[in-house]
């Protein structure tokens, strides 16, 4: 399985690695940070540091949660429900321009209360069916809360997107505090996930006419028919073969 902690381009905003480049993380947070009083920066540098350790902590749960279903469904079925899974962290300058995008003030409460995307996870499936199985088995662990579910695969976006989108809370036990924090989960197919980061990749190309910006929008529209109908067909060639 590929576990590569990669960047995830369709991700909106600018995105900081998981494996921790310090430097960067500084940077970020000093960014972030502009508008703060300077007699107040280390305080709320040390906070902010401590914030993201947390969601850092929550992806790490959220992820092995994945893999031990994936270990275990391997042993009974003899295949891997999970392609590959990526992971990333949102950057203090992602969560500052969506504060400013949402018209929100720009402190803690915010962050904690109204963003729920700083750490994120996307599980890659083969088949469809595989994506409802491990979003079922996750929701019902008795340590995860479901917060918010987009189901984007039975009702897909306008521009042909489809996964399944979850936000969930898990406990993280710190050295002398459990706390509770937001992942938000993405599922989705190999094709589906083929399609958004070629769609993502094409959408912001610049200094295209309109016209032929509808024109190309039209067609990744029925690009994303076409790869749903490859996955259908993909899921019945699997039960063939399973089933008999
Ligand atoms: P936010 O507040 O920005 O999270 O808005 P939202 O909650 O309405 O966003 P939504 O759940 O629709 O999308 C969240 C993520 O899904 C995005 O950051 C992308 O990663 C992905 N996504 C949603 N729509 C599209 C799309 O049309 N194309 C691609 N490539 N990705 C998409
Ligand atoms: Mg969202």
């Amino acid at each position: 399985m590929d576990t590569k902690n990669t960047s995830m381009p369709p991700l909106r905003g600018k995105i900081i690695p998981t494996n921790g480049d310090s430097s960067a993380m500084a940077r970020q947070i000093a960014d972030f940070l502009e508008n703060t009083d300077f007699s107040q920066m280390q305080e709320s540098v040390e906070k902010l540091k401590s914030l993201m350790s947390c969601y850092q902590c929550a992806l790490l749960e959220v992820e092995t949660k994945f893999r031990v279903l994936n270990e275990q469904f391997s042993l009974r079925h003899e295949r891997n429900p999970i392609d590959s899974i990526k992971t990333r962290m949102k950057s203090p300058e992602s969560i500052r321009e969506k504060l400013v995008r949402k018209n929100l003030p720009i402190n803690f409460h915010s962050v904690e209360s109204e963003i729920s995307d700083i750490a994120g996870i996307r599980v890659i499936c083969a088949f469809v069916d595989d994506i409802y199985m491990l979003a079922d088995c996750l929701l019902q662990q008795d340590d995860i809360t479901l917060i918010e579910r987009q189901d984007y695969i039975a009702h897909p976006k306008e521009s042909g997107y489809r996964s399944l989108h979850l936000v969930v809370e898990v406990p993280i036990f710190l050295q002398d505090e459990k706390k509770f924090m937001k992942v938000e989960v993405q599922l989705r197919t190999i094709a589906m996930e083929f399609w958004a980061n070629l769609e993502h990749k094409l959408r912001y190309k610049k200094n295209l006419p309109e016209n032929l910006a509808t024109l190309i929008a039209a067609e990744l529209t029925e690009c994303a028919e076409m790869s749903a109908q490859l996955d259908v067909k993909m899921q019945k060639v699997r039960d063939v073969i399973e089933n008999g």
